[in-house]
């Protein structure tokens, strides 16, 4: 497809023609927080990819219209809007991938953590049901502090028994989203073949671009041109929550990011191979328990969580600085999970 083709930095990507439309096994995917500001261009763009047979629309209120709206575009997607507490089962039911953009976003002057006590309350308790109603899932959380509540959903899935480290995945793919954008525009090449990894987690400091390993590469780029680039890429959630001045966050190119990944993650579970993508998983490749890198995805999630690769020494040196912030917010998950 042209996607995955612009996708793969403009290589033919001839190994995906196989895997057509028509020959797309069921799959159902659940959208929890789906009346919300990402949930709404979230569930249409879901409703378009042609990977979903059943689009499940759940938020505590709301979702009936966003279910009767989107349900009248003419994709294969079956749409179904479920509205509190008690049609959660039903919506989680089947699901082999659940997207959690439910809770508060930020306003200015907040970081990620300030929606902590808020957020942790609202995914424990949907992580809760997912170990009830469908715990084969693959969960993609998008829910801030993602840091943090990546680290909760797992100590629930845990203690429900249900934990597959393979499928929990913390959505950092609006980090790279903007760091390819960002790049694009400050090395002058076209964004559409432009591939940035971002590591580390998703707030400030923990965001870790490696524009040392940005293809295609440019030399034109100083010094001082890479730690602006890095800036932006770490500070670009607050350059829309400053620009929206109090109605919020990201949202819509928060959608495009979260479609993104979950159409990875459904590929991935359809045996499409070479699919790799960053995001915030359980992980050994550095101390910490939980870090965001390439992974590779196949049938069962998470195949391969692939290495750093070479980092520049400012790069390491960012890689150094944000452990201890890291370290400290998935503590303070695991915490949470465990004393509540
Ligand atoms: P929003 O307030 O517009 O929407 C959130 C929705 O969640 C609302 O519709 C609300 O009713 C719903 N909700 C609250 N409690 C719920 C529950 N228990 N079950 C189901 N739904 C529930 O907020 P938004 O702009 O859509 O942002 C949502 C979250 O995504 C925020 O925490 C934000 O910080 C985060 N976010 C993450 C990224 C990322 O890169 N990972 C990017 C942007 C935003
Ligand atoms: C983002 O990166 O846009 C999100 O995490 C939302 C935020 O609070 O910045």
């Amino acid at each position: 497809s042209l996607e995955s083709a612009v996708r793969r930095g403009g290589a033919s990507g001839s190994s995906c023609r196989r895997f057509s439309s028509n020959s797309a096994p069921e799959r159902k995917v659940a959208i929890l927080g789906a009346a919300g500001g990402i949930g709404q261009p979230l569930s249409l763009l879901m409703k378009l990819n042609p990977l979903v047979s059943s689009l499940a629309i759940y938020d505590i209120a709301g979702t009936p219209g966003v279910a009767a709206d989107v349900s009248h575009i003419n994709t294969r997607a079956e749409v179904a809007g479920y509205a509190g507490d008690e049609q959660l089962g039903k919506a989680l039911e089947g699901s082999d991938v659940v997207i959690i953009p439910a809770g508060v976003p930020r306003k200015p002057g907040m970081t990620r953590d300030d929606l902590f006590n808020i957020n942790a309350g609202i995914v424990k308790s949907l992580c809760t049901a997912i170990s009830k109603y469908c715990p084969n899932a693959v969960v993609t959380m998008i829910s801030n502090p993602v840091n943090s509540t990546v680290p909760i959903a797992s100590e629930v899935f845990k203690k429900a028994g249900t934990y597959d480290e393979r499928k929990l995945f913390g959505v950092t793919t609006l980090d790279v989203v903007r760091a390819k954008t960002f790049y694009a525009g400050k090395a002058k090449v076209p964004v559409a073949g432009v591939n940035v990894p971002v590591v580390g987690g998703h707030a400030g400091i923990t965001i870790l671009p490696l524009f040392s390993q940005a293809t295609p590469a440019s030399n034109d780029l100083s010094d001082e041109d890479i730690e602006a680039l890095t800036k932006r890429t770490q500070d670009g959630g607050t350059e829309v929550v400053e620009a929206k001045a109090g109605k919020g966050s990201a949202t819509l190119s928060m959608a495009y990011a979260g479609a993104i990944f979950a159409d990875a993650c459904l590929k991935g579970l359809n045996g499409v191979p070479d699919i790799v993508e960053c995001s915030f998983v359980q992980s050994s490749i550095t101390e910490l328990p939980f870090f965001a890198s390439k992974v590779r995805l196949g049938k069962n999630g998470v195949e391969e969580v692939l290495g750093l690769g070479p980092l520049s020494d400012y790069e390491k040196e960012g890689l150094e600085k944000l452990k201890p912030e890291l370290k400290a917010s998935i503590e303070k998950g695991i915490k949470f999970a465990q004393d509540n």
